[in-house]
């Protein structure tokens, strides 16, 4: 994209972009307003773009209205997932790589053909089966970033089976309590994982987890992966390649409705316990695999790479389900981007020839401190697109992505979304939206955003707001798992009638979004209301800056004051000159009304074990109320806590 550079800090879109792409500015605008018009008819046709065993007759039948929330989409339809995943492309594409899997050693990959994933799954839906699993059963999956996640995973769609995945960061508490919830009676886990170089000892942890559960599950199918020796339970746990063994190769896929469960998933939030978020059959995938198409521009070649966790949403819809339902090669990772150096992202995008990145700024921040040599060992020359998701990302970040690891030539589609959307709902399309650093672009089709102020106010123009969805889309959470209840009053009773994201935006003159930071996150110094991303991007774009994490305070005069937890890049110490200097650069930066008040030095930042700012306790440790944190059974890293409370600058 050299030469496109717009206004400061704008990239207009490349005329190769525009011809080639899926969506150019134009089509945009006419399918977007297509399907506001007439969703039933706009879905009724994109609907098509999966395999239905019968074929739906009615679309849409949803209702936002508080008391009775009810979200239905091609409810007389049937269909399976592992079918549209798999078998529809095997006369086409049977000998196609579907995964290629990079291990933790960068010796070990492997690449598995859809022909080869069509055996496997309808191998572990029999092993499944096997165990007593059927339609409507659940499976609790806990596997490293391993192929066999996908096989278990797609195993249980085949089958009808209800799949609840599990970060393996998961501390044996949070295993227990998900567990439970979900009242799974088969757990999959593998004899243990290699993660960084570091182990991964996951059958010890699940262990530990159903000490506590004995009545819930009676059997637990072990991966061996490493090959470590574990302890087995007699009459529940069993190793995979002994019960795949009794079982019969050839499993046909199950007929499910297209409002039967797919999966629910696990999200922590930043209150209370965690919720389980249910997703169903036919909206889900048909919204996956649209988005994953045109956001992506996705082409058949294509080797897509989305580095999130698959128990993640995001590794759900954009590393399986969206790819695989579009027939397209998804690479998995095993390890971190830092293991066995600092240029392990880059050297496998170049052995694989991966084309579509898709990754967190998290990821790209913690690679930048480490320079631009490391990127520039490897071409990356294959890349033609990168992705940005899960945060705001700061300008800084943005332009190192696009320079350093994009040559300035890769659109970066900065997309929003949520657990609860099942998919992206608004990003740039890399053929038809100008690029701008920190903006989510405009709504993807069908999605209806709207920016209310406090009272529900529905604002127009360019405004700044808190961000509601007016009306559903097909891949949005249909409930929260056996909790219909805490679902209507957490997303559609602060403004009736409409789906609460919980974030902030703001709507620029040209209808692009960017992400302000979640609602609970914005703090009000003096009558400003202060995003703290905002303040956040600030502070990272300061060379000595790792990560922040901002938060408000009760303050005497100004209502609230903004407290700053800063962790630094490798060898830069902390002082009390780099404090005033980090105060006066924010002011700098975006004025004066964001002054900090406090700074304080963090060895870490506390995070759930899905690698979220658990923001709840820091703003304790800023109100001096460090016996108040609630529910910290997500909290992944307990002594960078102790740490913070240590050094808290606000000791009464
Ligand atoms: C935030 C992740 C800014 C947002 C897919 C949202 C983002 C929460 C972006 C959902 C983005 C996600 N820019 N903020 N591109 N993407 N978020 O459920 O606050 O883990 O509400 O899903 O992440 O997090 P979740």
């Amino acid at each position: 994209m050299n030469g496109n550079k717009q206004a400061a800090g704008v990239y207009s879109v490349p005329k190769q972009w525009a011809e080639r792409a899926f969506i150019d500015a134009q089509r945009y605008e006419a399918m977007y307003a297509a399907s506001i018009a007439n969703p039933e008819e706009f879905w009724g046709e994109h609907g098509k773009r999966i395999h239905w065993i019968k074929p739906y007759s009615t679309v849409k039948n949803t209702s936002f209205e508080s008391g009775k929330v009810s979200i239905r989409w091609f409810e007389d339809g049937t269909t399976n997932v592992s079918y549209n995943c798999i078998d529809r492309h095997l006369t086409e594409r049977g000998d196609k790589f579907a995964i290629i899997s990079v291990g933790d050693d960068p010796k070990d990959d492997a690449r598995i053909t859809y022909r080869e994933l069509y055996a496997h799954v309808m191998k572990w839906a029999n092993v499944l089966r096997s165990q007593g699993i059927g339609k409507g059963d659940k499976v609790t999956v806990y596997l490293p970033m391993i192929p066999e996640l996908t096989y278990a995973m797609l195993a249980c769609t085949r089958i009808g089976a209800i799949h609840s995945t599990l970060s393996t960061n998961c501390p044996p508490k949070v295993l227990a309590s998900c567990i439970a919830d979900a009242a799974s009676t088969v757990v999959v886990t593998a004899d243990s994982g290699t993660r960084g170089g570091r182990k991964l000892e996951l059958k010890v942890k699940l262990d530990a987890a159903l000490d506590k559960l004995p009545e819930v599950v009676t059997s637990v199918i072990v991966v061996k992966h490493t090959g470590a020796p574990v302890s087995m339970l007699k009459g529940r746990d069993h190793y995979y390649d002994e019960l795949a063994e009794t079982v019969p190769d050839q499993c046909p896929p199950e007929e499910m409705k297209a409002e039967d469960p797919l999966f629910v998933l696990y999200t922590s939030g930043s209150t209370g316990k965690p919720k389980g978020v249910v997703h169903t059959t036919g909206g889900y995938l048909v919204y996956t695999a649209m988005t994953h198409q045109y956001v992506f521009d996705y082409r058949d070649g294509d080797i897509h790479w989305c580095t999130a966790e698959i128990s993640w949403i995001t590794g759900h819809s954009y590393t399986v389900y969206g790819p695989l339902a579009n027939g397209a090669t998804t690479l998995i990772f095993e390890g971190t981007p830092t293991y066995p150096s600092m240029s392990r992202y880059w050297d496998i995008i170049d052995k694989h020839k991966v084309s579509l990145f898709y990754t967190a700024p998290t990821a790209i921040r913690s690679l930048m401190g480490s320079g631009e040599d490391a990127v520039k060992s490897n071409s990356l020359a294959s890349l033609r697109l990168l992705g940005s998701v899960g945060e705001p990302i700061d300008p800084k970040t943005w332009d190192w992505y696009h320079r350093v690891v994009g040559g300035g030539r890769c659109p970066i589609v900065d997309t929003w979304f949520q657990t609860e959307t099942g998919g992206i709902l608004m990003t740039p399309l890399p053929g038809a939206t100008e690029l701008k650093p920190g903006s989510v672009g405009t709504p993807f089709f069908g999605v209806r955003p709207e920016l209310v102020d406090a009272a529900g106010n529905v604002l127009d123009g360019v405004a700044n707001g808190n961000l509601v969805i007016a009306d559903s889309w097909p891949g949005q959470m249909r409930t929260l798992y056996r909790d219909h209840e805490r679902f209507e009053q957490e997303y559609f009773s602060i403004y009736p009638d409409k789906y609460f994201t919980g974030d902030g935006a703001r709507r620029d003159a040209g209808g692009h979004y960017s992400i302000t930071g979640r609602i609970d996150d914005v703090i009000n110094v003096s009558g400003h209301r202060i995003g703290t991303a905002e303040v956040e991007s600030a502070l990272v774009a300061h060379a000595s800056v790792s990560e922040a994490a901002v938060v408000g305070y009760p303050h005497e005069i100004k209502g609230q004051g903004i407290y700053a937890y800063v962790t630094l890049i490798d060898g830069e110490a902390a002082s009390d000159e780099l404090r005033k200097e980090l105060v006066s650069w924010v002011r700098k930066e975006i004025g004066p009304i964001f002054t900090i008040d406090k700074v304080q030095f963090a060895q870490g930042l506390p995070k759930t074990t899905s690698g979220k700012i658990i923001r709840r306790i820091l703003r304790k440790i800023a109100e001096d109320k460090c016996t108040e944190f609630g529910d910290t059974s997500t909290l992944s890293n307990p002594a960078v806590v102790d740490h913070l409370i240590d050094n808290r600058l606000n000791r009464k």
